[in-house]
C-alpha cells in the first residue's frame, strides 16, 4: 500500500549530482520538488542581508522561522526561481561562498528545527522528490524510497570545476577539492542531522555513471515499489 503523498529522498554530499538528478526524477514522475539546500543557502543570504552573524543561533532561529522565501516554478523540468523577500536570488545563492555559509548555519540545531515544518509542507499530492543531507534520516524518515548518492572527492571537484568553467569562472581544482573536503567534514561531523545514509537507503556510487544512468537506476527502484507508476 502506498500513500497519497509518497516521498522519494535523495541525500548525499555536494557534487554527487543530487540536485540535477532530483529535478529529472521529479519531472519524470510529475511530482513536487524540494531542494532543501536552497533553504539553507537562502537563510545564509538573509543573514548576510540583515547583518546577522552566522554563529548567532537565536537570531538565526528567528530569521529561519520568518524567512520570506518562495520557490517559483516558471517552466516544468527547469529548476524553480528562488525569491528572498520578493527578490530573485536564484544565481546569488549558488556561489561557493553561500554554500559554505549555508553549511555553517546548518550546524545550528535551532535553525534545523525551525526549518523542519517548512520542508515537510512540500509533501503534497501526487508526491515529493527532495534532495539534501538529512531528508531520509530526519525530515522524511518514513519516505517510501531513500537514495544515497556518493562520488569520490576528486570526481565531485572535477564536476564542479567544469560547471564553473562553463560559466566563465576561473578556479583552481586543488582549491575546490580542499573546500569540498572541508564542507564534507562539517556536514558529516555536526552534532545534529549529520550527512549519513539512512539505514534503509539505497546507495548509488555515481563516479562512473552518467546523470541519465543514475536517473534510470532510481526510476527502476520507483517502478519496483510503485508498480502502477510508469
Ligand atoms: O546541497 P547544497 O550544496 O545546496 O547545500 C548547501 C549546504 O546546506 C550544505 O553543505 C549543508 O551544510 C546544508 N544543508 C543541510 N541540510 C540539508 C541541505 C543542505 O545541512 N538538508
Amino acid at each position: 500500500m502506498t500513500r497519497k503523498k509518497p516521498v522519494l529522498t535523495i541525500d548525499g554530499a555536494s557534487g554527487t549530482g543530487k540536485g540535477v538528478v532530483g529535478q529529472l526524477v521529479a519531472t519524470r514522475l510529475g511530482w513536487n520538488l524540494l531542494d532543501s539546500g536552497a533553504l539553507y543557502r537562502v537563510l545564509a543570504l538573509a543573514a548576510q542581508k540583515h547583518g546577522v552573524a552566522l554563529e548567532n543561533e537565536p537570531a538565526l532561529e528567528v530569521l529561519a522561522e520568518h524567512l520570506d522565501v518562495q520557490f517559483k516554478v516558471i517552466e516544468t523540468g527547469v529548476p524553480p526561481h528562488i525569491l528572498l523577500e520578493g527578490q530573485d536570488v536564484t544565481e546569488t545563492i549558488r556561489t561557493e561562498k553561500m554554500g559554505n555559509a549555508a553549511s555553517k548555519v546548518g550546524t545550528l540545531p535551532a535553525v534545523r528545527t525551525a526549518l523542519l515544518s517548512r520542508q515537510r509542507a512540500f509533501r503534497e499530492p501526487p508526491g515529493l522528490v527532495t534532495d539534501g543531507r538529512d531528508m531520509g534520516t530526519v525530515v522524511f524518515p518514513d519516505a517510501e524510497i531513500k537514495i544515497f548518492l556518493t562520488a569520490s572527492a576528486k570526481e565531485r571537484a572535477r564536476r564542479r570545476y567544469n560547471q564553473l568553467k562553463e560559466k566563465g569562472i576561473d578556479v583552481n581544482l586543488d582549491d575546490l577539492v580542499g573546500e569540498l573536503l572541508e564542507r564534507d567534514k562539517r556536514d558529516q561531523e555536526r552534532a545534529v542531522a549529520p550527512l549519513r545514509p539512512a539505514v534503509d537507503a539505497i546507495r548509488i556510487d555515481t563516479d562512473t555513471l552518467t546523470i541519465e544512468q543514475v536517473v534510470e537506476r532510481i526510476m527502476s527502484e520507483v517502478r519496483k515499489i510503485f508498480s502502477s507508476i510508469h
